[in-house]
Formats: structure tokens, C-alpha cells, sequence
């Protein structure tokens, strides 16, 4: 991902060598070209994790494995997001097998807001597993030259 607009600027980084060397071994079996662009994105996503900290605006995905014989459970999760209104972006269902259903929900809005609706989720009876995860919008992540007040 390429930052527009941006001014390259080098800078050096002392490092101890077998953690650089971790580093290396690391960046390379990710597939990254070089250090400064395995640096750029590690760099990024802390401060993409920073910004949610701080309440900004999020995308996220929420994974949920359900019971779907749990009484009134399909119903009710799908109630659950129809409240959060405009927050849900869309909604991936999978029966994964007799008993169990995936849903995939993407969401976007204030990171708090998020939060609280995927612990809501996870948290209603006959949901078995669940994982979100968020990330900063890029436009309110602070990047390029523009900056809000
Ligand atoms: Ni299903």
C-alpha cells in the first residue's frame, strides 16, 4: 500500500543482531521484497491499532460459530443486527455442518461501537466461537498530508 504524497525519509535503526536476524528469516518467509517495507506496514498497523484505542472509525470483520438448534438463536442474532442498522455492512452465512452455522458480518462505524456490538454477539447464548477483527478506516488513520482537527 502506497502512501500518497508522502516524502521518503531515511532513517537508522541499531538492533540487536539476533533479533535482526529473527527479523530477516521472518520478513522473508512473509514474502516481504525488504526490511523498510516489512518496517512501513508493522508501523502502520500499530498505529492502526492505536487509533481504534482511541475510539476512531473501524472496519471490521465478526466470525461467529453457532448452534443453530439453540431455540430462537438464528432469529435473535439476526434481530441483533438488524438494530445496529447501517454499522453492518453485510452478512456472510455458512451451514457448516447439522448442527452448526458461520457467520462472517462486516461492520464499520466507531471502533467503541464495534467492540460493544461483537461483545454483545459473542456473548449471546449458543454462540460457540467468535473472533473480531478491526482495523483503522485509512482515511481517518492520519496518513498522507491531510489532518483533522
Ligand atoms: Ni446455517
Amino acid at each position: 500500500m502506497a502512501e500518497k504524497g508522502s516524502d521518503l525519509v531515511r532513517f537508522g535503526v541499531a538492533m540487536d543482531a539476533e533479533l535482526l536476524a529473527r527479523f530477516d528469516a521472518r520478513i522473508g518467509a512473509r514474502g516481504y521484497a525488504n526490511r523498510s517495507e516489512a518496517l512501513r506496514d508493522l508501523v502502520r498497523a500499530w498505529l492502526s491499532d492505536d487509533h481504534i484505542d482511541g475510539g476512531g472509525m473501524a472496519v471490521a470483520t465478526l466470525t461467529i460459530v453457532y448452534d443453530h438448534h439453540v431455540r430462537e438463536l438464528s432469529e435473535k442474532l439476526t434481530e441483533m443486527q438488524h438494530d445496529l442498522g447501517e454499522r453492518v455492512v453485510s452478512t456472510l452465512h455458512v451451514h457448516l455442518d447439522h448442527d452448526h452455522c458461520m457467520e462472517v458480518i462486516v461492520l464499520r462505524g466507531p471502533a467503541g461501537q464495534i467492540q460493544e456490538a461483537a461483545d454483545r454477539l459473542l456473548a449471546t447464548k449458543g454462540v460457540e466461537h467468535g473472533k473480531l477483527v478491526a482495523t483503522a478506516l485509512p482515511t481517518a488513520a492520519g496518513h498522507g498530508h491531510h489532518h483533522h482537527p
